[in-house]
């Protein structure tokens, strides 16, 4: 048996990928750039995005702190002037600052809410307008299997990544008649994040996954791209778990 493969093409889109000078959001990039797309990186990092993604074809690159809207929105007008638009936009900017709840601090809380969920916001809501001009628009966030059940040590991280869900929901509702669709990935992968979990925690997590393994996060990008593509017109407001059924 064969299993066939999907062939993406995005030639002629502008794709906004927040966090994407490593890990999930670096291989989002690479995707939609080698299926054509002109692609703008947006991270706070400035070293390791100019490392990544500086002087490379079709890659605009921007530092900047998706919770600070003032910056999001001269780095979304930054995109437009280079590119004429925005047609899609992946918000997986993210951070984990880990500790039980009675020893979490105010800073571990707020950084943590800061990125996701006001980082979410941020960048949505300079990408809107340009998208309801242009009559079509992809909106995809990134939350995790923590938002829907929950994970010790991480109630600041679960707040947040649950409140992305439901902000899914509502914007996917509020967009809807523009021609705009919103939807979000749960993914489950290898890179810096999950190599800071301790090393029984990590153990104990691999074998929770059914699929028996974590992902290469390259294997996250082809979902971006379904939720991406005209084909997905008609499917917006859902969670699509990429995470070898860990959340099942
Ligand atoms: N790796 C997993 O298994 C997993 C599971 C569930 C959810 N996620 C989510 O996937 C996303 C990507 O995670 P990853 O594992 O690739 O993490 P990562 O740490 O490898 O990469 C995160 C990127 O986000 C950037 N970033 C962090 N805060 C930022 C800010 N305020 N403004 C701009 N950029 C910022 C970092 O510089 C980095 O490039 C995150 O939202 C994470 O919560 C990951």
């Amino acid at each position: 048996m064969t299993i066939g493969k999907i062939q993406p093409d995005f030639a002629g889109s502008t794709v906004v990928v927040t966090g994407g000078a490593q890990g999930i959001g670096y291989e989002i990039v690479s995707y939609f750039r080698d299926a054509g797309a002109k692609v703008a990186v947006l991270d706070y990092d400035a070293a390791l995005l100019d490392k990544a993604w500086g002087s490379v074809d079709n890659v605009h690159t921007a530092a900047v702190d998706v919770s600070d809207g003032d910056a999001v929105t001269a780095a979304i007008d930054g995109v437009v002037a280079w590119a004429g638009g925005v047609d899609v936009v992946v918000n997986n900017a993210g951070i984990a600052r880990d500790a039980v709840v009675w020893k979490l601090t105010d800073d571990q809380w707020r950084s943590v809410l800061d990125v996701h969920v006001t980082g979410t916001f941020m960048v949505t809501r300079a990408v809107v307008p340009h998208m309801r001009a242009a009559g079509a628009g992809r909106i995809i966030n990134v939350t995790s299997c923590t938002g829907m059940h929950g994970n010790i040590g991480q109630a600041n991280y679960a707040a947040a990544k649950g409140g992305i869900i439901a902000f899914t929901k509502t914007v996917a509702k509020e967009v809807a008649r523009f021609g705009i669709t919103c939807n979000a990935i749960s993914p489950n992968a290898s890179t810096a994040m999950v190599a800071a979990v301790p090393a029984d925690k990590l153990a104990e997590m691999t074998a929770s996954v059914p699929v028996g393994r974590f992902a290469d996060a390259a294997e996250m990008a082809p979902a971006v791209g379904f939720l991406a593509s005209e084909q997905a017109a008609y499917v917006t407001g859902v969670v699509l778990p990429v995470d070898g059924g860990v959340s099942m």
